[in-house]
């Protein structure tokens, strides 16, 4: 096993009944001007909006609502503006992934004196040599990670780029409710899943040898997920399914089952290219391109099977000795877990009925995750047009 560092130190708060008790202080102790950002009308609907703002009615709270799925540089200009103006001393984010990604944009931009977007462009360089002010969640959709990562992802609608920038900190208190998530819609359900297995898929696919602690950690969690998720579906305010799902995907990307691991992500700056060009759901796209993926590789590169009939036989229960044919199958039961959760599964389901930015989105994806380098199979250009076209 590589060598490695590991150091998280956001303070999860988990379960029901916290926010009552807990939320105050967790806010206060950072200051008392606090910048509340939230999306849509899902928390207004819930009640939660209510309940926050009757907790922190002794706080000066300005509000930053409207943060749209896949958030967009606009709204992290208004929030920096706020931030500023305010002289805002702690980001509270209510929300999914794309509020609590926001927010830690946000939280940098604070402290930098010129377009956010270049604190994205440069992939958080420039954010990690910057202040950032502390950020309090609560989350109210297992699927990111975002809660316990220093990641954010952010689109820009006019150049259609969709980017990740890293920070230098992660959220510093998170609060994971499971009862929260009772309220989350089918499809975000679904695709909150797909979005954490696709996490722990990313991070499994990988060439470092005898890493079995990091590699059985994913297994449990991968079997959680394929377990859970469809409970899920069939009874949204089933609190063990949604407690399962809001901690997988929490542990899936907080750094810790990827220690000593060796590659790049392939899947997402794949599927992050059909947002920024369709603005589709992150979930939605990575159910379509996963067993595409994973197809291309098993066919590009025969040494694949070996892991693919690993994932097959430790995740998916498959027999056999023949490694290509257990691959094989393990590929076909990921295509049908993700096809019994609802998905659509081709792009001309989801609106993307042309070709013709497939070029320019393959030359993205192969430049923005280092495809030919650092992918568990390298890929090229012409192989993410391939596997676009076979999506
Ligand atoms: O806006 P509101 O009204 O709140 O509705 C949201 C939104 O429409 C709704 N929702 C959230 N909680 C709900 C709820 N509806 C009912 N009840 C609730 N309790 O769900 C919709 C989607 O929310 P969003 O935050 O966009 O979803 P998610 O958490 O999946 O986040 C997706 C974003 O995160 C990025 C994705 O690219 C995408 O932009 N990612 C961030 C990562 C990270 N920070 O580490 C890694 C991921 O791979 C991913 O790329
Ligand atoms: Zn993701």
């Amino acid at each position: 096993m590589k060598n490695f560092r590991f150091q998280n130190k956001t303070d999860i708060r988990f379960g029901t009944g916290r926010l009552d008790v807990e939320l105050h202080d967790a806010v206060s102790q950072f200051g008392s001007r606090v910048l509340f950002v939230y999306g849509g009308h899902s928390i207004k609907k819930s009640g939660l909006y209510d309940t926050v703002t009757g907790l922190l009615a002794d706080l000066q709270l300005t509000e930053l609502p409207g943060i749209e799925p896949n958030p967009k540089i606009d709204s992290i200009r208004a929030g920096q503006k706020l931030a500023k103006d305010q002289d805002i001393d702690v980001v509270l984010a209510v929300g999914g992934g794309s509020v609590i990604d926001a927010a830690k944009v946000i939280a940098s931009a604070k402290f930098y004196e010129g377009d956010p977007w270049d604190l994205v462009k440069d992939r958080g360089v420039t954010r990690r040599k910057l202040q950032q002010l502390p950020v309090v969640d609560i989350l109210t959709l297992a699927a990111t990670g975002s809660e316990m990562n220093s990641g954010s992802v952010i689109s820009n609608p006019v150049t259609h780029e969709k980017l990740g920038t890293v920070g230098p900190n992660t959220p510093a208190v998170s609060f994971l409710d499971p009862s929260l998530t009772f309220t989350v819609p089918a499809r975000q359900t679904a695709a909150g899943s797909m979005d954490i297995l696709s996490h722990l898929l990313e991070q499994y696919f990988d060439r470092s040898k005898n890493n079995d602690a990091s590699k059985g950690m994913i297994e449990g969690l991968m079997r959680t997920v394929i377990k859970w998720a469809p409970i899920a579906l069939k009874q949204p305010d089933n609190y063990d399914a949604r407690a399962n799902l809001m901690w997988s995907a929490t542990m899936a990307l907080n750094g810790i089952v990827s220690v000593a691991n060796e590659n790049g992500w392939t899947v997402h700056s794949l599927e992050h290219e059909l947002s920024a060009y369709y603005d589709i759901t992150h979930g939605v796209g990575l159910g379509i391109l996963t067993p595409r993926w994973m197809s291309f590789i098993l066919t590009k590169d025969a040494t694949t099977a070996e892991m693919l009939a690993q994932f097959g036989r430790h995740v998916w229960d498959l027999e056999g000795d023949e490694s290509y044919a257990v691959a094989q199958a393990a590929i076909d039961a990921t295509f049908d877990w993700i096809s019994r959760l609802g998905f659509p599964m081709t792009l001309p389901e989801v609106g993307i009925k042309d070709t013709q930015h497939f070029d320019a989105m393959a030359t993205a994806a192969v430049a923005n995750a280092s495809l030919e380098t650092r992918a568990y199979v390298p890929l090229s250009v012409e192989d993410v047009e391939t596997i676009y076209q076979a999506s």
